[in-house]
């Protein structure tokens, strides 16, 4: 994943005690025991200044944009902020960030804008492993002559088949979209690569980040990408989804929209009256990752800096949650672990992991941890392809734990003992 190195000497240990104060709700009790929330992968806690934000906002700016007083321009700055937060966390401009309701509903609406200039035989590539999140908006174009192609999986490992992907795009592509990670194995694709392919057939790239986001830093520079979506409450932030587009193409697609609004980007793209006092929290949201950084690595001058510096300690933390999890896992009679398991390739994969135990219902095991305090998910989690393709999708798909930075050693053991009895 990329971080780029910081120098190892003015690194701390990573401060998990602090970590876990700024997160209250990790306190909450079970039958008499401390939540272990391993869900994070359908949305993470928030830590207390995101809280905060969003309590602030409604005491101090409550108002809607673009009025002459007091309330309404704090409104304005805020947001004005909340970009540059974001412009920072995606290392883009903020003049490319929009935000909106979650991520479906952003994609939704940016594939119906660019629908508009396409014409019936043009081709859209998706995958295989993705959310359909980012398969059923591109869909919805089939309905005007637009033809989807889909590349499959390896299912070995749970990888993309690059020699198949490179089949799908020819000179009908006119924009691919493929999944940063997959939600439910935790792969992580090569999104760069596949963004000079899609360029070279002279298509768009739009990358659904959201899995990737809470653990690994974002570049859409580095990546090239045209288009990058992720949710703010999978990265410790309230629940609301953000897009970012090249300020090119967010000036030259057009959206619907109500005629009195704006036709300015990116809030032309920003249909009707914003959460604003959720976006308020997603700037602390990028805050609270920042301050991890420097309090990881004293050093940090920039916001950017500070969020290398806090994504670079929380990769090296996961992996050796993840790491301690597969090795438990294994020992379990009857698993059976999907996707990359060799610790060798980890850089190709994040901490999220699914697995079916024997003949056990993912619902059942999923049911017994919860009783004991220990959250995970089961089902597909909307990945129906990769559920469907696997075979999965008739036997209640799989249970999924997911690790992000909050989680600790113990919580992993606990929940590989508590498998253990399961077993038994
Ligand atoms: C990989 C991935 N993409 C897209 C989505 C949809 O995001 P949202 O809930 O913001 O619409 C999710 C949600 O779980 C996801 O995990």
């Amino acid at each position: 994943m990329s971080a780029p190195a910081l120098h190892s000497s003015e690194t701390k240990a990573f401060d998990i005690a602090w970590v876990r104060e700024q997160f209250p709700s990790l306190k909450l009790q079970v039958n008499g025991r401390a939540a272990a929330f391993l869900d994070g992968p359908a949305g993470t806690q928030v830590p207390q200044q995101v809280m905060n934000a969003v309590q602030n906002y409604f005491l101090r700016s409550n108002a809607n944009t673009y009025g002459a007083f007091l309330t309404s321009r704090r409104t304005d700055e805020m947001i004005l902020s909340a970009r540059a937060a974001m412009a920072d966390f995606l290392n883009c401009d903020r003049d490319e960030i929009v935000f909106g309701q979650n991520m479906t509903t952003i994609t939704f609406a940016l594939a119906r804008a660019i629908g508009r200039e396409l014409k019936s035989g043009d081709e859209v590539v998706v995958t295989t492993l993705d959310h359909d999140a980012n398969v059923a908006p591109w869909r919805a174009l089939e309905e005007q002559g637009v033809v989807i192609r889909q590349v499959d999986v390896r299912e070995s490992d749970c990888t993309l088949d690059m020699e198949d992907l490179k089949r799908k795009i020819s000179a009908k592509t006119k924009l691919v979209a493929v999944g940063y990670a997959s939600n439910m194995v935790g792969t992580i694709n090569p999104v760069a690569e596949i963004t000079k392919l899609a360029h070279a057939a002279g298509a768009l790239m739009f990358v659904d980040a959201v899995h990737y986001a809470p653990h690994g830093l974002i570049d859409v520079k580095a990546l090239d990408c045209d288009f990058l979506a992720c949710s703010p409450y999978k990265f410790f932030g309230p629940h609301m989804g953000t897009l970012y587009g090249k300020r090119e193409h967010l000036q030259r697609f057009k959206p619907h929209k109500v005629r009195p609004a704006t036709n300015v980007s990116p809030e032309c793209w920003e249909t009707g009256t914003q959460v604003q006092e959720l976006i308020a929290g997603i700037a602390a949201a990028v805050d609270y990752i920042a301050e991890l950084g420097g309090h990881c690595h004293s050093t940090v001058k920039s916001r950017r800096e500070a969020l290398q510096a806090a994504y670079r300690a929380t990769h090296h933390y996961e992996t050796a949650l993840l790491t301690r999890l597969i090795e438990g896992l294994q020992t379990i009679p009857g698993m059976r672990i999907f996707g990359i398991t060799d610790a060798k390739r980890f850089e190709e994969r994040c901490s999220t992991l699914s697995f079916r135990m024997g003949h056990h219902h993912p619902t059942t095991i999923a049911t017994f941890l919860g009783d004991r305090g220990i959250f995970t998910w089961d089902g597909n989690f909307y990945a129906l392809n990769l559920s469907e393709r696997l075979g999965l999708e008739r036997h209640g798909g799989v249970l999924r734990v997911g690790l992000v930075h909050y989680n600790t050693m113990e919580e992993v053991a606990r929940l590989l003992t508590a498998l253990g009895e399961f077993a038994a």
